[in-house]
């Protein structure tokens, strides 16, 4: 696995011992010899956000450069809406020849896991299916039954399926956004956000704020530009956007208010992957935050068990000036004796994972706590 992942570790070894799993670069044979092929490549967003399909064009060439007479195609990459009949649909059509419906099947059906949950969600969630014609979509549900018999099947266009995609991954990052804002007010008004999340939460049937903190990852933020890239309006995604994406500055901007210039500091980052318990770093608001540390001069020290290349906890703990807890790994939550111990100034604690009255050396700080 290139990527931290213990049960997936297992099954991968399990499967190749099994001669279950083939791995190849051999494209136009395995699609020859295969009668479903599944496009799961990645469709991230450049440097500028704009959309970058170059992995979509290459996969679409080499499937259109072999015999796809009848096999069924699965797009289960997130797409931008229109992609599956705007892009990939003609392209086959135009470079094959072929007749879609009657020569292959076609259908897309996005991918929906979380990252570090495949293992349960692939067998749990229900699967949406958007296929050109009733005969791909019965392939494509004979495909997903077979993973699991008793899985949920819901079937729509195969743009309404690539919007389906958008809308769930949007509604969660404007939640955490709206989230996100609130810390912000709790902030000006000397109260504590968590605090407040948690009375607004409990037992209250129509509330479900999730708690504030970093939300980013090569997932969640690209959704909002795979749909608000075609909107010509103003958004309420492109405002989550620049809220969640503004965190990582304002945890630093915090800290200097208290700190004054950060310039020659020492300061102890735990955690540089963009969720817990995981090694990704890709569009980390954590990296984010190390980054506009280094800008403002500091000297920082990232200490993240999951992530190769960065120091160990008792190197980056030699008598720090600031420590911030940027990435909730569960192995951290039984840090805070050790760093009320490490001599530091003040512990940040970007989402909330430890309780004031856990210090008693250092000043506990947090994100959507004012003062
Ligand atoms: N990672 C997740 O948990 C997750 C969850 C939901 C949806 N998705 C979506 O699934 C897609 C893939 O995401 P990812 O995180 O796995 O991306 P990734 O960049 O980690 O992996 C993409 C893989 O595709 C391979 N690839 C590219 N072109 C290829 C080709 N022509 N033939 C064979 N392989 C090729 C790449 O080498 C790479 O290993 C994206 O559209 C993403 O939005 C991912």
């Amino acid at each position: 696995m290139p990527f931290h992942y213990p049960v997936m570790e297992d099954w991968l070894r399990e499967a190749l011992a099994k001669g279950m799993f083939n791995a190849t670069n051999q494209s136009r044979e395995s699609i020859e010899s295969s009668e479903i092929v599944v496009i799961t490549v990645g469709t991230p967003t450049g440097f500028q956000c704009q959309l970058d399909y170059s992995q979509l064009h290459l996969a679409m060439h080499e499937v259109a450069q072999a015999d796809i007479k009848n096999k069924a195609l699965i797009i289960r990459s997130t797409a931008v809406p229109g992609t599956l009949m705007n892009i990939v649909l003609p392209h086959l059509v135009t470079k094959t020849g072929l007749k879609p419906g009657v020569n292959f099947a076609l259908a897309a059906c996005p991918e929906r896991i979380l990252e570090g949950r495949a293992h349960v969600e692939l067998y749990e969630l229900p699967e949406i299916i958007g296929a050109i014609d009733s005969l791909s979509s019965a392939i494509a549900r004979e495909l997903f039954l077979k993973i699991d018999s008793r899985k949920v099947i819901l079937e729509t266009s195969p743009t309404g399926a690539e919007l389906a995609k958008l809308f769930t991954n949007i509604y969660r990052y404007v939640n955490f956004a709206l989230a996100n804002e609130f810390a912000i007010w709790a902030e000006r008004y000397g109260e504590d956000a968590h605090e407040i999340i948690r009375v607004a939460n409990e037992g209250y049937p129509r509330s479900n704020i999730p708690r504030p903190g970093f939300a980013g990852g090569p997932c969640l933020g690209k959704y909002g530009f795979l749909l608000d890239n075609n909107t010509t309006f103003s958004s309420i995604i492109s405002v989550a956007w620049k809220l969640n994406e503004a965190v990582p500055q304002h945890v630093v901007t915090s800290l200097m208010n208290s700190l004054g210039s950060l310039y020659g500091k020492r300061i102890a980052v735990l955690g540089l992957a963009f969720k817990a318990n995981s090694d990704d770093v890709r569009l980390s608001p954590s990296a984010k935050l190390v980054e506009t540390l280094k800008a403002y001069g500091a000297e920082v020290l990232i200490h993240d068990p999951y992530v190769e290349g960065t120091s160990s906890l008792e190197d980056v703990l030699k008598n720090p000036e600031l420590v911030i807890l940027a990435t909730n790994h569960s192995n951290f939550k039984d840090l805070a004796a050790t760093i009320d111990r490490s001599g530091c100034k003040i512990i940040y604690d970007v989402s909330g994972i430890y309780k004031p009255e856990n210090f008693t050396r250092v000043e506990y700080r947090r994100f959507g706590r004012g003062r």
